[in-house]
């Protein structure tokens, strides 16, 4: 039996060091998928700590589908919590913490290598080479847009919206603006724009970085994509609910925007049809905190987090 005799289930396969670290602390189950609204419900009935992570259902309604909640913590693996209703799992008794700062540079890393592959047509370029496509160099093959100087316009500046613009200002000189309820400049060299039309129309690059949840779904909506140059290019690392994706294929389709970059989508895994068909796009598998480094150091802050919860002592990251 573990240290504290608390039986834990994480809901995802996941690293030797996090495994090893959470073995000596309760008796771990692995999962090895999301958790639907019945599965969610019955894991909750069954564990006393739960570290789920994004794609597993814990809306309000499963806190009310579970029987007896014996589950006390909520320890996400991720920064984005928008899968766990965290005002319902308080009001059953449940603490909610979070892996926040350890994944910022990865997370801006995967913005600005959407960016720069979106830009510079890469995802095109590498299916042409893999299929034995490409005839040669020649002036005009697969032009795309140049990035430096061109100005960068960030929606959501907290953590990893102030590092995509550190990225973009000091290794590409690209002016930055961005949009966000609070001013977050302090320091940083970036301009905040009064509305996020006037922030969809200046920028030749939009990255987005806002939080999930109720507050931004939907928050790129029709409206905000028209207000794009016909030649800006759509970058989202934050999450595909943010963006109404049918109004961005249709702009995509149309051409009224150049591109977009895509790392999060509404239904993951299901990426829609008519986006695959798409080359004016670049599709990546979520990977923004996809490095081992980040992997580790977010399990480990998932650990200490519920570590502390079974020691009785406030979460460090506690939400
Ligand atoms: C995060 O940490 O929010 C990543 O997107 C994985 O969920």
């Amino acid at each position: 039996m573990s240290a504290t005799g608390k039986k834990l289930l994480i809901t995802r396969q996941t690293l030797a060091p996090v495994l090893d670290a959470l073995r000596a602390s309760f008796d771990v189950t692995e999962g090895d998928g999301a958790l639907d609204a019945a599965a969610a419900a019955r894991a909750l009935e069954t564990y006393d700590a739960i570290i789920p992570t994004i794609g597993d259902d814990f809306s309000a309604q499963v806190f009310e589908m579970a029987g007896t909640i014996r589950c006390g913590v909520l320890s996400n693996y991720g920064v984005g919590y928008s899968h766990i209703d965290d005002a319902a799992a308080k009001a059953h008794g449940l603490v909610v913490s979070n892996t926040p700062d350890v994944l910022t540079d990865a997370t801006a890393d995967i913005g600005m290598t959407l960016l720069l592959a979106t830009a510079r047509r890469a995802g095109e370029g590498e299916r042409m080479v893999r299929s034995g496509a490409w005839s040669g160099f020649g002036p005009k093959g697969l032009l795309g847009t140049h990035v430096t100087g061109k100005t960068l316009g960030i929606v959501g500046m907290g953590r990893i919206g102030q590092a995509v613009a550190r990225r973009g200002h000091y290794g590409f000189s690209m002016p930055v603006i961005y949009y966000n309820r609070s001013r977050k400049d302090a320091g940083l060299p970036a301009r905040q724009v009064e509305s996020l039309a006037e922030l969809m129309s200046e920028a030749d690059f939009v990255v987005v970085t806002v939080p999930g949840g109720r507050e931004t779904t939907g928050l790129i909506d029709r409206a905000a994509l028209a207000a794009m140059k016909p030649s800006g290019i759509f970058i989202n690392i934050a999450r595909g609910e943010v963006v109404d994706e049918t109004a961005l294929i249709d702009a995509l389709e149309a051409g009224a925007i150049k591109g977009a970059g895509l790392d999060v989508y509404v239904n993951e895994p299901d990426v829609p049809a008519r986006l695959t068909a798409l080359d004016n796009c670049v599709l990546l598998p979520h990977l923004g905190s996809a490095t081992f480094e980040t992997r580790v150091a977010m399990g480990m802050v998932a650990v200490r987090n519920v570590r502390a919860w079974a020691e009785g002592r406030p979460l460090p990251q506690g939400v």
